[in-house]
């Protein structure tokens, strides 16, 4: 079984595929970190030295690589991903896909505490980054609808509840 999870950066993507990888004994990939091995550049890097366009080629073909290379996976999808070159309709043959669909306010608070590491968030204000979630969540919003499953991930959320949802797709 192929597991995409997907959702916007901040939605817990890693947090919850490292968690069902240990629960479903499946094993997990995080898209961005095997982008980083590939490379050997950082995330923040591959943006500033080759910018979004380059990053989004790697991120195609990384995903691809892993997906054709693996039966059965977790992976954590960059939050971007699903939302370029017909890379959902891709998932969607492969696997099940997986939105985990967090809501803006946790989004918010995470967010600010998180961004160095995430290029497109970093050297925003503080005023402009709440404008800066909800215009691109709106843009994303019909990429990540596309998933087989829709998981409402809030704080409360349990695994046993995500996997039931999986599994029942
Ligand atoms: C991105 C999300 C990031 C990473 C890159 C771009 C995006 O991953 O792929 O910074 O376009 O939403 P996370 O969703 O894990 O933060």
């Amino acid at each position: 079984m192929k597991i995409f999870l997907i959702g916007f950066m901040g939605s817990g993507k890693t947090h919850r595929g490292r968690q069902l990888s240990q629960k479903l004994n499946l094993p997990f990939f995080d898209l961005d970190e095997q982008i980083v091995n590939s490379e050997g550049k950082s995330i923040n890097e591959i943006f500033a030295e080759e910018g979004e366009e380059i990053f989004r080629l790697k991120e195609k073909e990384v995903l691809n690589i892993i997906t054709e290379s693996h039966a059965s996976f977790i992976m954590a999808c960059g939050g971007g991903a699903p939302c370029y070159f017909n890379n959902i309709e891709y998932m969607n043959q492969s696997g099940v896909t997986v939105w985990l669909n967090t809501p803006l306010q946790v989004l918010f608070k995470r967010l600010q505490k998180e961004r160095e590491h995430r290029p497109l968030l970093r050297d925003l204000s503080d005023a402009q980054l709440n404008n800066f979630i909800v215009r691109k969540f709106s843009d994303r919003k019909i990429y990540y609808e596309q998933a087989k499953v829709f998981i409402e991930d809030d704080e409360d959320t349990s695994l046993d509840q995500i996997i039931e949802k999986i599994f029942h797709a």
